[in-house]
């Protein structure tokens, strides 16, 4: 049996070695995530001391000689290992964890403002106005500088979701009619997957998004670039009014009529089409356009009653590969 545990902790083993990578808390980016990450850790290694600790104590009790029994002396073993021990342990981890997440939340006077919102399933991203930038709405991207404090705002449209950006740090659930701060920051340059980390409906598991972290001039040039609406014009914008898209999408710089679903300005920089659902290829976005992301994200909330002809797919597609 013990050569079975020790075969078991091999397989699972291996199972650390996708700490790294773009979605992984493991691989921290930024002062918040690092904090997080060793909080994993001291977790991980004190969790792992003690089960070694109380296996051995398992073993022992399970093939020592009988013959030779060594009585543990009751008392002093129940109040020390029971009820000392455990006392100083979690005290010892309640005081840190406190220290990390008063290290974590602190609040910063010169941090950057960026409101996310949650939809099922997307995510809204504005940058208000600033005394020196212009306000910036855009969907399923986010740009941040590296070395900057960032104050997410948090909020949701429907129901309950959670942002979460594993390489910089998070999570914080997005809460109906309420508003939820998450301060961290990029410590260096990176593209990171962010992930609705709170069950939502349907499509979940394809709510993301691609956070981008750059250094803070290209974040400013960025910002201005996206203050200025792309051109809109071309017959792709008739067939776009005809068939009702601007009653739910903004684009170029119109705004939407009814205001529910992402933004299209600018929608061609984007990593991905559908919220994470596939990267924003061509052939991805035609096979998105041609049924509203229906068979690409079954259940999506957009109306995907009636599926776009040829013609109409590649106008449409032409309008938004304009949009940049
Ligand atoms: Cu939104 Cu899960």
């Amino acid at each position: 049996r013990p050569a079975a545990c020790f075969l078991l902790l091999l397989v699972a083993l291996p199972g650390l070695a996708a700490c790294s990578g773009t979605q992984s808390a493991l691989d921290p980016h930024g002062p918040v995530a690092d904090s997080i990450a060793t909080t994993w850790w001291v977790l991980f290694w004190g969790a792992g001391a003690i089960l070694a600790l109380v296996m051995g104590l398992v073993l022992y009790a399970m093939f020592r000689d009988p013959e030779r029994k060594a009585r543990l002396p009751h008392l002093p073993f129940l109040v020390g290992a029971g009820l000392v021990f455990p006392t100083l342990v979690l005290t010892a981890l309640v005081v840190f964890g406190t220290l990390v997440g008063r290290d974590i939340t602190r609040a910063s006077d010169d941090a950057l403002v960026i409101e996310v919102t949650g939809h099922q399933w997307w995510w809204e991203v504005r940058y208000p106005a600033t005394a020196d930038a212009p306000e910036v709405v855009t969907a399923n991207e986010l740009h941040l500088p590296v070395g900057v404090p960032v104050e997410f705002v948090i909020e949701s449209a429907d129901v309950v979701h959670s942002f979460w950006i594993p390489n910089l740090g998070g999570k914080v659930d997005m809460i109906p009619g309420r508003s939820n701060t998450l301060r961290l920051e990029a410590s260096r340059p990176g593209r990171f997957r962010a992930q609705c980390a709170e069950f939502c409906g349907a499509q979940h598991s394809r709510m993301g998004f691609i956070a981008i972290a750059t250094e803070a001039d290209e974040f400013e040039r960025w910002r201005r670039a996206r203050a200025v609406a792309p051109d809109a014009s071309g017959p792709g914008l008739a067939r776009f009014d005809a068939l009702g898209c601007s009653g739910c999408h903004a684009l170029g710089g119109r705004p939407a009529e009814g205001g529910t679903g992402p933004v299209l300005a600018h929608f061609a920089e984007r990593p991905t089409v559908g919220a994470g659902a596939a990267a924003n290829t061509p052939g991805a976005l035609r096979a998105w356009l041609a049924d509203h992301g229906a068979r690409m994200k079954p259940g999506s909330l957009g109306p995907a009653q009636r599926r776009l002809d040829d013609a109409d797919v590649e106008a449409i597609a032409r309008l938004l590969e304009q949009q940049r």
